[in-house]
């Protein structure tokens, strides 16, 4: 999960001599944000932008339809890798996200869709902006690595 990229708890911000000894308590970006509800909120926001953005309409093509089970097994997902109970490894075992993602070309245009639809839903979901800009790294790092096509 991405708690290595945000570096929650990093106790090294900690070591400082007038420092105190007893480090504040571990967060996960999954309790950050507020739970599941609000994790649940961010996959449905992500799906809601990607079928009505004309911005999107090329990555919506690409994603079988109805999207009724992709929206719960990003979730699912969502869930374990923000911190949450790994949902989508207890029913279907380890992501393997780039595997899966082979069967469709992803290039730079196909990442920047996607970033599109997930900027919007963080801007609309996420309240607080530390977090909103931390996640949008996080999820930016993960676009960029699902791509697999060479650049154009
Ligand atoms: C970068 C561009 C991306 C494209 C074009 C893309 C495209 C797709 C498509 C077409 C599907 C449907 C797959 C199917 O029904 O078989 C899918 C499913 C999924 N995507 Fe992506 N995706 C991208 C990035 C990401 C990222 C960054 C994540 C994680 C944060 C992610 C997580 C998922 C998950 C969890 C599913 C459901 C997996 C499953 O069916 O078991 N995707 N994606």
């Amino acid at each position: 999960m991405i708690r290595k990229l945000f570096k929650i708890g990093d106790k090294s911000s900690n070591t400082a001599p007038s420092a105190p000894k007893h480090p504040t308590p571990e967060q996960t970006p999954y309790q950050m944000m507020g739970g599941a509800e609000a994790v649940r909120q961010l996959s449905d926001r992500f799906y809601d932008i990607m079928e009505q953005a004309p911005e999107a309409s090329e990555l919506l093509a690409i994603h079988p339809q109805p999207m009724d089970s992709i929206r719960e097994r990003f979730y699912e997902f969502l869930s374990g890798w923000l911190g949450g109970p790994g949902l989508f490894e207890q029913k279907y075992g380890h992501p393997r996200l780039r595997a899966r993602h082979l069967p469709f070309k992803i290039d730079d245009e196909m990442r920047d869709q996607w970033m599109f639809c997930m900027n919007r839903a963080l801007d609309i979901e996420i309240d607080t902006p530390l977090l909103r800009e931390q996640l949008r790294q996080a999820f930016s790092q993960l676009a960029d690595h699902m791509r697999n096509q060479p650049p154009a």
